[in-house]
């Protein structure tokens, strides 16, 4: 098995001077696992998916894909990465739904047809293409959060990061979601407060507590109300 994301020694401060929100991260994760970020509020779950793709400064090193994340590599780094931001807003750019969600493939090099076409298909897995031609800020929340996460899986990344994917879905649109992540052969990272969600989706976990890795395993069970 080849590792499709590791994390050594990895520390993140968001000011110098200022506490170590994670500190001596340490893990790797396989190419095609499904792996559980779990922990209470504050415990560094956002700050270690953002700094995988270099929207936050760590210390240590990030290896993506193999290649060691730093100023030069950046882009291929996020090349490689499908990225669901906790505020869908964040990254919802343009005012029609279907343009989103394509926009990534059309970067990636498909046709204006054949990334709708890709659009599309992915849209309605998520059980939300009937959006396509909606207005952007016509949608719920719950809506954005599947467009968003639409476009972040239009260009089929090897790796995606998702961080509270399940947060604003009802439970049919959770389910739906939960099962069609198990059949990706994406190597994914979900950030979750969700353990019926994360078990669903996922194989093993990684809980967090002030900004370190307490415990990691495969049954969530083991991960009680009080940590998440
Ligand atoms: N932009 C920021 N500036 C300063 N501190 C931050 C910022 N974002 C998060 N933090 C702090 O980093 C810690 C970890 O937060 P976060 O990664 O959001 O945790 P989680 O996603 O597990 O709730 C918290 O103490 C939080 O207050
Ligand atoms: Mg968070």
């Amino acid at each position: 098995m080849s590792i499709a994301l590791e994390y050594q020694d990895v520390s993140v401060s968001y000011a110098e001077g200022t506490n170590k929100v994670l500190r001596s991260i340490t893990l790797s994760f396989e190419q095609g696992e499904r792996v559980a970020l779990v922990g209470l509020n504050g415990s560094g779950k956002t700050s270690l998916l953002l700094a995988t793709v270099g929207l936050v400064l760590s210390e240590g090193s990030i290896i993506v894909g193999g290649t060691r994340l730093e100023r030069k590599t950046l882009a291929k780094v996020r090349a490689q990465v499908g990225f669901l931001f906790s505020v869908p807003e964040d990254q919802l750019l343009f005012p029609n739904v279907l343009d989103d969600v394509a926009h990534g493939a059309i970067r990636s090099g498909l046709t204006h047809d054949s990334a709708r076409k890709a659009a599309l298909a992915v849209m309605s897995e998520l059980g939300v293409e009937s959006l396509a031609h909606a207005p952007l800020h016509s949608l719920s929340h719950g809506q954005k959060q599947r467009i968003a996460l639409a476009g972040a899986l239009v260009t089929n990344p090897p790796l995606l990061l998702l961080d509270e994917p399940s947060a604003a879905l009802d439970p049919p649109a959770k389910r739906k979601l939960a099962q069609y992540l198990t059949t990706l052969t994406s190597t994914l990272v979900i950030a979750t407060h969700d353990l019926e969600f994360a078990e669903r989706v996922c194989q093993r976990y990684v809980l967090l507590d002030e900004g370190q890795v307490v415990r990691q395993g495969s049954d969530l069970a083991e991960v009680s109300e009080k940590w998440t």
